[in-house]
């Protein structure tokens, strides 16, 4: 198995060249849904006891996450197991949620909705709080004829194509600004494709389009949640997630999956150690972090 891995950061070192693209500067999306979304998003009528909308844990003033290992849901409930992934550009992930269970935005929105730790509704008390509303009554009926689970869904997720994060120095870098970034993070993204995190950390989301296991060298300590393994029940599957977006990375703490590790600093040290089975001096960490700090992009709020 670390034979494989080995052999893989090897390849995937050597063609490192372009793993990672730059994001657009805007996806096509439908004015009218979005600005429906956004007012479901913002929405904390549409939870259990009033207090809850998508934006309590997903500030979108704040990189589309709220900073706690664990976020607060409905009565006040600490919503484990789970540290709050961003809303931000996780429309370019391949699958939603750390274990991957749902395909696509849309689906996955069901989740938070429905789940007794976060908004905690059922789908008729959601339905019959969107009817009480005269506006949605008429944005429904004016943009899809129905008032529907499937199409609040369908006008949240058209929202979420707008948290998106373009022009970070990074992607300007890669454009061909070579003084978009300082040469600590030039050394530090030579580093991170040398050292091999962009066999996992790739792609246009820098993350977000494969699963990998945590703990290949070293077995993370906390086993509480086994990841894919809950929802395929495959033995290979064990400890198996996502492999995270590193977009707005720096702003997004704590991290892991458990919102274990409290900075960047840490998780560039512990990345090394779990994952590739090193230790990394504090220049080459801190060029790393140098490197993840200028994946910080400009989102701007333009949906009324
Ligand atoms: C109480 C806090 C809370 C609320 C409210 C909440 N979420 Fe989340 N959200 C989470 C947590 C925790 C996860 C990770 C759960 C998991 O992976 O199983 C998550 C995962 C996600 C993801 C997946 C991101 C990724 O990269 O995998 C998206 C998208 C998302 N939420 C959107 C929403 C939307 C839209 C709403 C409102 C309908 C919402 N969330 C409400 C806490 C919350
Ligand atoms: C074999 C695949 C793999 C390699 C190699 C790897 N990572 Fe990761 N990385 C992951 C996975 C999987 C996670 C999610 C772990 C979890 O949440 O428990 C992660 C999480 C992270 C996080 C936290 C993200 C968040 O939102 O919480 C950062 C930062 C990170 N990696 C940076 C790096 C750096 C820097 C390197 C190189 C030193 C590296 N990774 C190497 C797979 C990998």
């Amino acid at each position: 198995m670390k034979i494989f891995y080995l052999i893989l950061s090897l390849i995937t070192t050597m063609c490192a060249i372009d793993m990672i693209t730059p994001i657009p500067d805007n996806l096509p999306y439908d004015k009218t849904k979005a600005s429906l979304g956004k007012k479901l998003y913002m929405d904390t009528s549409l939870s259990k006891d009033g207090k809850v909308s998508c934006n309590t844990c997903h500030n979108i003033k704040n990189y589309g996450v709220d900073n706690t290992s664990n976020s607060i849901g409905v009565d006040n409930q600490l919503d484990t197991p789970f540290n709050t992934p961003t809303t931000f550009n996780s429309v370019f992930n391949f699958v939603q949620f750390w274990n991957g269970r749902a395909q696509n935005l849309a689906e996955q929105i069901k989740g938070p909705l429905f789940d007794p730790k976060e908004m905690g509704l059922t789908p008729e008390i959601l339905l019959q709080k969107i009817n009480a509303n005269p506006d949605y009554v008429k944005s429904f009926g004016d943009i899809y004829g129905e008032i529907s689970v499937d199409n609040i869904a369908d006008a949240i997720a058209e929202f979420e194509k707008t948290l998106i994060t373009p022009n970070s120095p990074f992607d300007r870098y890669l454009k061909g600004d070579k003084d978009a970034i300082s040469e600590k993070a030039k050394r530090g993204y030579e580093e991170f494709k040398a050292q091999g995190c962009i066999s996992c950390h790739q792609g246009q989301n820098i993350g977000g389009n494969m699963f990998q296991k945590i703990g290949i060298f070293q077995e993370f300590p906390d086993q509480s949640n086994l990841g894919r393994y809950e929802i395929t029940k495959k033995e290979s599957d064990k400890m198996v997630f996502k492999v995270p977006s590193l977009r707005n990375i720096a702003k997004t703490a704590p991290y892991y999956h458990d919102g274990s590790i409290p900075t960047l600093d840490a998780c560039v040290q512990f990345m090394a150690y779990y994952q590739l089975g090193k230790f990394l001096n504090q220049e080459t960490v801190d060029s790393i972090v140098a490197f993840l700090e200028s994946l910080t992009g400009e989102y701007h709020d333009n949906i009324q």
